[in-house]
């Protein structure tokens, strides 16, 4: 039974990493959990995985990291993604690099506790509707039975799904939520980078407490401005140009799959 700091979708940005390592400092939470996609989208990939294993959080593998050591390919990311991981390969140092690819699918910081990325089987799902997260609590309960709370990330909001039976709630976020006993829940603790969101650009996270079952959120305000100039000066940031021509390569290599895939069917029906 811990008070935990649960972070996640980092993505490089150093700023918003310090600001929530300072706002979980100061509240005096000394334990971690990191629901993955440490590096993507921003310049500081080697930086945050130094600032994630000098507090030795508990982190998994997130898509953006798994694409990052080429254990996933980038069909399923945008292009915006896959053009700032090209160069995440490029810079990220030896050490960063055998980190990430040694991190695990899934982490159990207390045995009622697990982290997952996307979804509990998927690491690429966003689990952002009911059914989706029915659906999960299913796959939850097969797969890691015992487990009730489940901290998730990839789709970037501050969530809470409060699943009994076969009815899901989303709980709000706002003030300290209640997790009770009875009930299974997933938790996103929100985006540390907010680099991709047009709302705002708040650093997000929450706080754990597994002995009295409870979590808040916070988003901290953080140097935005002083990231985006050094992803842009430090290439991390696709041109118009490019993402016409990467986007032109995804349509091209696409048909040629559908075609490549045809051509077995017809050549059966000559034979
Ligand atoms: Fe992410
Ligand atoms: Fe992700």
């Amino acid at each position: 039974m811990a008070r935990y700091g649960v972070l996640g979708d980092i993505h490089g940005n150093r700023e918003a990493l310090e600001a929530v390592l300072r706002a979980l400092d100061e509240r005096g939470v000394r334990q971690f959990l990191c629901v993955g996609d440490v590096v993507g989208y921003n310049a500081d990939p080697d930086e945050c995985v130094e600032l994630l294993r000098g507090r030795r959080v508990a982190t998994i593998a997130g898509n953006h990291d798994l694409i990052s050591q080429r254990r996933l390919d980038f069909s399923r990311c945008s292009t915006i993604a896959e053009y700032a991981l090209r160069r995440t390969r490029r810079t990220l140092g030896s050490d960063a690099a055998a980190w990430l690819a040694g991190l695990p699918d899934h982490v159990f910081p207390e045995p009622h506790v697990v982290l997952v990325h996307g979804g509990v089987r998927d690491v690429q799902l966003y689990m952002v509707t009911p059914a989706l997260v029915a659906e999960n609590a299913k796959f939850l309960a097969e797969d890691h039975p015992g487990a009730r709370i489940c901290f998730f990330g990839h789709s970037h909001e501050q969530r809470v799904y409060e699943v009994n039976g076969d009815a899901v709630t989303e709980v709000p976020t706002d003030g300290q939520v209640l997790l009770r006993k009875e009930n299974t829940y997933f938790i996103n603790p929100g985006s540390v980078d907010a680099s991709r969101k047009n709302r705002h650009k708040f650093a997000e996270c929450a706080l754990f407490d597994s002995a009295f079952g409870t979590i808040e959120f916070l988003s901290v305000r953080y140097d935005a401005a002083a990231t985006e100039a050094k992803a842009a000066a430090f290439g991390y940031r696709i041109s118009p140009l490019t993402d016409r021509l990467y986007k032109l390569r995804r349509r091209t290599a696409s048909a040629a799959r559908r075609l490549a895939a045809r051509r077995p069917a017809a050549a059966d029906r000559g034979r």
